[in-house]
């Protein structure tokens, strides 16, 4: 067990050490066991967690302040438009400032090249770890409770299953990349062979991809890209399938919106499902595009696990918080 997080930020899915995040997955069982058995777990008595969204959400704001609540805290949503940073306040001050009034500042900003540099800055100023809610680039939480609920579903010793991270056709906006960027830089650190399905505009970023690559090969893991969904669905015993922006394509969002028009075909249904092993599970980190990005029939199938990711999303942003604010 790795115990020196107090006081660490978590920006990127590489902050934490495999170790680390094996501390974070214990604790967070412990905590889930915890609060299943009615146990009080104060581990944050009087602490005050900032949550800085500049963009909506519902489970990460939910399941941040909830568990807050559970450690014995608060937590203070806190929106973007209500504040003076649109007056003038730099994340310098919001870094200095909000250092000082909370023992955590927790931000999502997910707009395309100023995201995960406006979370950096605000970590360089701040005085209390800073929790990134999800950025242009990462979605580090979500991704640990994907992590989770597969050691749930699949055991600890992951090595040799297949995990399928596939794009997804959806019309509602071009969503940010950071959780396929985010599956593929931790995934293979606990030997998932990751195959990364996409159409060749749906390229992840290239730096992102050397890391992931890196990753494998230091874990044994096999990491492969293809742009055939079904090619990629054989056989798989992890499917985890959701709709990204062209933005590495192309900057200019109408293209990137007809560019996404091409692909309505690449939706996860029953028939593609059945291609994968018997006791392949589901994953997406919702919202999704009901019956356009996945049918009703997969996501509400015995095989779908989103509830439990949905769930642990809370499980392990204690643990973080608990490790690293205590
Ligand atoms: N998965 C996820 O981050 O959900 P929200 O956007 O609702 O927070």
């Amino acid at each position: 067990m790795q115990t020196h997080l107090r006081g660490r930020d978590l920006i990127g899915d590489l902050d934490f050490s495999k170790e680390e995040v094996e501390t974070v997955l214990d604790v967070a069982f412990d905590l889930k066991r915890k609060r299943a058995l009615g146990e009080l777990h104060p581990y944050l008595r009087d602490k005050v967690l900032a949550m800085l969204f500049f963009f909506s959400s519902t489970r990460t704001r939910g399941s941040f302040e909830a568990g807050m609540a559970q450690l014995g805290g608060h937590a203070a949503f806190i929106e973007s438009k209500t504040t003076q940073i649109a007056h003038g306040d730099t994340p310098k001050e919001i870094g200095e400032i909000f250092g000082r009034y909370f023992d955590g500042i927790a931000i999502r900003h997910v707009d395309w090249g100023v995201g995960n540099g406006y979370l950096n800055a605000v970590a360089k100023h701040s005085r209390v770890p800073v929790l990134n809610m999800q950025c242009d680039i990462y979605h580090p939480f979500q991704i640990l409770a994907d992590l989770m609920t597969i050691v749930e579903k699949k055991g600890r010793d992951l090595r040799r299953k297949k995990m399928v991270v596939s794009w997804a056709y959806a019309a509602s906006y071009q969503k940010p990349m950071s959780v396929p960027q985010s599956l593929v830089l931790q995934m293979p650190r606990f030997g998932l062979d990751v195959v990364l399905a996409h159409p060749p505009e749906f390229k992840l970023m290239p730096d992102i991809m050397e890391q992931a690559r890196e990753q494998a090969r230091r874990h044994g893991a096999g990491f492969e890209v293809v742009d055939d969904m079904e090619a990629a669905f054989k056989d798989a015993d992890i499917i985890y399938a959701k709709s990204w922006g062209a933005m590495v394509h192309t900057p200019d969002a109408d293209e990137g919106a007809r560019i996404i028009s091409k692909y309505k075909h690449w939706i996860t249904d029953e028939r593609k499902m059945a291609l994968a092993r018997p006791d392949a599970i589901y994953m997406h980190p919702l919202p999704a595009d009901r019956n356009i990005e996945v049918t009703d029939g997969v996501i509400d199938s015995a095989q779908s696990v989103v509830y439990d990711e949905a769930e642990n999303r809370m499980h392990v942003q204690k643990a973080v918080m608990a490790l690293t604010m205590s």
